[in-house]
């Protein structure tokens, strides 16, 4: 894949066309430029070369062989420069000064500490800058319009101030990750007039609230890693992002979930926090949320009934290691992937999962099921295709549908005479058979 990305990406710069992104897939996908060490450059060093770079066509290739300047008599034609891999301190007015067709600088992983206020300002083609693992402390000014595209992760930025930005306005994806950013140091309107903006990643930085933008384009925002708390995330600070897609704000301090989201909202990742409360109707209306990730929160009792109530698209729900003892009323019949694993769960209601039109994968492993609270046919699920019940304290082995797949029963206190028949040592192993099911996991870790 990799190799893929880099080879269209060469080939578009070599060819010269303009350089055009298809998509936001184009960078998500790329990979910090680190796969350009892998290319391999076959075309005769050229008069015009630098030092023990390499040319080819318009492609400079300068990476991994300890240069601690930007080399002289880089050519003028260049499209993209890879200097990354070396131990460049400083970034000089001059270092780049004529390389006026540049489209792609590739800095990352030297030991930049300052760059010159108006280093990139004649590169009027530039679009994307690379320029994390790095030391710096400030983002560089005077940055060219033309920009699409800004890393610059693992440095030791602080702040990060709207006039770095102004008339930036072709950006469509800043990521800022792994800087130490104070508080407050988003300055509002950061990313005021970014009508591309798609993608902005401020994770793993400390930060305590959500920065008060108007990027109305946003469709990533991945916030995860970060301080942030109910209190200090205004009421509109998602909402005001009218095409937000995917809200990534796992490992923060949350003890309920943010919201109101716009209706555009497809993933939501909000784990490792301490949500214990789901406003109600607070997912009211998102049409097409299909996929909700909240394990490791404190969801407790039945504090999320309700809560997906009409989500017409979840597909996806992950409720494990919380505290839940019971389960949800009110979920939506589209589930397909439904886990539950690591709570406190001691009884399934009366034909709970005969609701359930497309469920294929559920998971209650790690709970307090016994036979007791598990109704008859409960887990008896036309659709079901694998089904994990291990860690609790099961008696009976329960009736299960003729399709499924994949029964996980290890660890309750089964007895069967299946367990003379099943060898001891049948987790994970097919086992055909007995139930017709592939896989058959009763007892790893005890001898008969
Ligand atoms: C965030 O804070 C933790 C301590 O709470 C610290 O270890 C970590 O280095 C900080 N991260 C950044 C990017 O400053
Ligand atoms: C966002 O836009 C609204 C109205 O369009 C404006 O009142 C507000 O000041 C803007 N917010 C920022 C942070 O610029
Ligand atoms: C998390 O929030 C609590 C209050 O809810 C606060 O006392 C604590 O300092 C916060 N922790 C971090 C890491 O921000
Ligand atoms: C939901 O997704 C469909 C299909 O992608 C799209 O046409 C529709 O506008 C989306 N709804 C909202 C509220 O974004
Ligand atoms: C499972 O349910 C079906 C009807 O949906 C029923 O025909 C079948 O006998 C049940 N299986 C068991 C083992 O009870
Ligand atoms: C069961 O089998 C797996 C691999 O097939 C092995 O790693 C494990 O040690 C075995 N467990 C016991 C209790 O024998």
């Amino acid at each position: 894949m990799k190799t893929v990305i880099i080879l269209s990406l060469l080939a578009t710069v070599c060819y010269s066309k303009p350089f055009y992104q298809k998509g936001l897939f184009d960078f998500m996908l790329e990979d910090e430029g680190s796969g350009f060490d892998t290319v391999q450059v076959d075309a005769p060093l050229g008069p015009t070369c630098p030092f023990r770079c390499q040319c080819h066509l318009r492609v400079v290739q300068c990476s991994d062989i300890g240069l601690e300047q930007v080399p002289k008599n880089i050519p003028a034609d260049t499209t993209l420069l890879d200097l990354q891999n070396n131990k460049i301190t400083e970034i000089k007015d001059a270092d780049f000064k004529n390389l006026k067709n540049l489209h792609a600088l590739i800095l990352v992983n030297n030991k930049i500490k300052s760059i010159s206020p108006t280093a990139f300002a004649s590169l009027t083609k530039l679009e994307r800058l690379y320029l994390s693992k790095n030391n710096l402390k400030e983002l560089p000014t005077n940055m060219p319009k033309s920009l699409q595209e800004l890393r610059v992760h693992e440095n030791m930025i602080t702040k990060v101030k709207k006039s770095v930005f102004d008339g930036l306005n072709n950006m469509i994806v800043i990521e800022l990750g792994t800087n130490p950013i104070e508080s407050s140091g988003v300055e509002k309107g950061a990313f005021q007039g970014m009508k591309k903006l798609s993608y902005l990643r401020i994770a793993d930085t400390n930060i305590t609230s959500v920065p008060k933008e108007n990027v109305t384009d946003l469709k990533w925002l991945i916030l995860d890693h970060n301080h942030l708390s109910n209190a200090n995330i205004k009421k509109k600070a998602f909402s005001k992002l009218k095409e937000l897609q995917r809200l990534y704000i796992s490992f923060n301090n949350l003890t309920e979930l943010v919201g109101p989201l716009p209706k555009t909202m497809t993933d939501l990742y909000a784990t490792n926090n301490k949500i214990s409360k789901i406003t109600p109707n607070i997912l009211e209306g998102l049409e097409n949320l299909t996929v909700v990730h909240l394990q490791h929160n404190a969801l407790k009792g039945d504090s999320i009934s309700g809560a997906f109530k009409g989500l017409k698209s979840l597909l996806y729900l992950d409720l494990s290691y919380n505290e839940l003892t019971k389960l949800p009323i009110g979920l939506p019949p589209s589930i397909s992937f439904l886990y539950f694993d690591n709570n406190k769960i001691s009884n399934i209601p009366d034909e709970y999962f005969q609701g359930f039109k497309a469920l294929q994968y559920l998971r209650v492993s790690h709970n307090d099921l016994k036979d007791s609270g598990v109704p008859g046919n409960a887990f008896n699920i036309s659709t079901l295709i694998e089904l994990d019940l291990s860690f609790n304290s099961l008696e009976k082995i329960p009736a299960v549908n003729e399709g499924l797949e994949n029964l996980y029963l290890h660890v309750n206190k089964i007895q069967s005479e299946l367990m003379f028949i099943i060898p001891v040592n049948t987790s994970r192993q097919r086992f055909k058979g007995i139930l017709d099911i592939d896989v058959i996991s009763l007892s790893p870790n005890t001898t008969i």
